[in-house]
């Protein structure tokens, strides 16, 4: 989450649009802007015809869960905040929340990572903060990360989301201290998180993702993929509209050039990114990786020549999978990374294709030979 023009690692992106935009960009602004909640009631509010229970946190009670944000309990540090683990007792929510908590997460004690908004004020950070609310608050999907719920209390503004024992597919795939995932893993993160976007583009009211990125994909004690930070997602166009119109934000490295030109958003900006990520895992390399030569840090230009060439395509494999993947299965995947990078939007396949296509890349996988966080 977060938006920040030229931080550290990849980039987020926001692009001024041109002047004709300006209006709308404007009044997408001021839209937003004047429904920020500033309290729990208001939330619900917004949130009258959402399907999950959330439950409203207040800050004390998260000072008890992180055992006053223990600075050894940060799991990592985003654009947003830091996040936090904790862990949930049924005895440190107020009395008055306890069935309410019951009924969301049973009587165990549950584990949670608990996202905490650095405080700088900014309309953006809060714009997010709702965005999360409202958009996966609704949402229920196996590759989708839970929202447990939310602290919404003077100028805090944390979520709290289920724990993911592994983290995020960034800190996995990019490790040089731990083993490689192996290929069978990649593939199964890949289905896992297309599973994912699919489910999101084939909703009623279809939702685009918008931040698609390895660090936005985490990981459960059995590898299954759940994306996280719907802060960007928008809503997708519906009935005849192509696109909707958008200030134009996201991670660079990542985003759809027709994006990056115009701002318009469709469904297949999202897998143009998924095609980003797909070729992240097939060579272990970064979007952008200002530590290899100059003509080899845009992952795009370096491996899109190849991606076709059966002869030259393993050279651009991760090395340190050592050889051990099914040839056939690698290059399948090369050729729907390939499609899903198509300048051309319109022909870049559809998520749930995409899915049908990396259900027979699928193979077993021995969790014990892998990596453990
Ligand atoms: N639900 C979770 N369970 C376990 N770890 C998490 C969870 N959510 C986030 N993290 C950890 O916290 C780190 C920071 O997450 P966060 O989403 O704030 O930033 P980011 O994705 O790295 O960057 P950005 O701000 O661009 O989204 C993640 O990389 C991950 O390691
Ligand atoms: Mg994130």
């Amino acid at each position: 989450m977060g938006n920040c023009w030229f931080l550290q690692k990849p980039t987020k992106l926001e692009v001024k649009k041109n002047s004709s935009d300006k209006k709308e960009k404007d009044e997408e602004t001021k839209e937003e802007g004047s429904k920020l909640p500033t309290n729990p009631k208001e939330v619900e509010d917004l949130r009258r015809d959402a399907a999950n229970p959330l439950i409203a946190f207040t800050f004390q009670e998260l000072k008890n869960i992180t055992e006053n944000f223990r600075q050894d309990s940060i799991l990592g540090v985003g654009g947003f905040g830091s996040v936090y683990k904790g862990v949930i007792y049924n005895n440190v929510i107020r009395k008055e929340e306890e069935n309410k908590l019951v009924s969301i997460m049973g009587a165990e004690p549950v584990e949670v990572a608990i996202k905490v908004h650095d405080g700088d004020k900014s309309l953006q950070g809060h714009r997010e903060w709702l965005a999360e609310v409202l958009v996966l608050g609704q949402l229920s999907h196996p590759n989708l990360v839970k929202l447990v719920g939310y602290c919404c209390e003077d100028q805090q503004r944390v979520l709290i989301y289920e724990y993911m024992a592994l983290s995020s597919v960034e800190k996995k795939l990019f490790t040089k201290v731990l083993a490689p995932l192996s290929w069978a893993i990649r593939m199964k993160i890949a289905l896992g998180a297309a599973k994912g976007l699919a489910f999101l583009h084939g909703a009623k009211q279809p939702i685009i993702f918008r931040d698609f990125k390895t660090s936005n994909i985490l990981l459960d004690q059995e590898y299954n993929a759940k994306l996280s930070d719907f802060g960007l997602a928008k809503d997708g166009p519906v009935g005849d509209a192509s696109h909707v119109s958008t200030r134009i934000m996201g991670t660079h490295g990542y985003a759809a050039p027709e994006y990056i030109m115009t701002g318009h958003l469709t469904a297949w900006s999202d897998v143009y990114t998924f095609g980003v990520v797909l070729l992240e895992l097939l060579t272990g390399r970064k979007s952008l990786d200002k530590d290899q030569p100059v003509r080899e840090q845009s992952l795009i230009e370096w491996a899109l020549p190849v991606l076709m060439d059966k002869k030259k395509l393993l050279n651009i494999i991760d090395p340190r999978l050592e050889g051990n993947y099914p040839i056939k299965g690698v290059k399948k995947a090369a050729i729907l990374a390939c499609h899903c990078l198509n300048r051309n939007s319109k022909a870049r396949p559809m998520m749930r294709d995409i899915v049908d296509s990396l259900e027979p890349l699928q193979l077993p996988i021995e969790l014990s030979n892998t990596a453990i966080s």
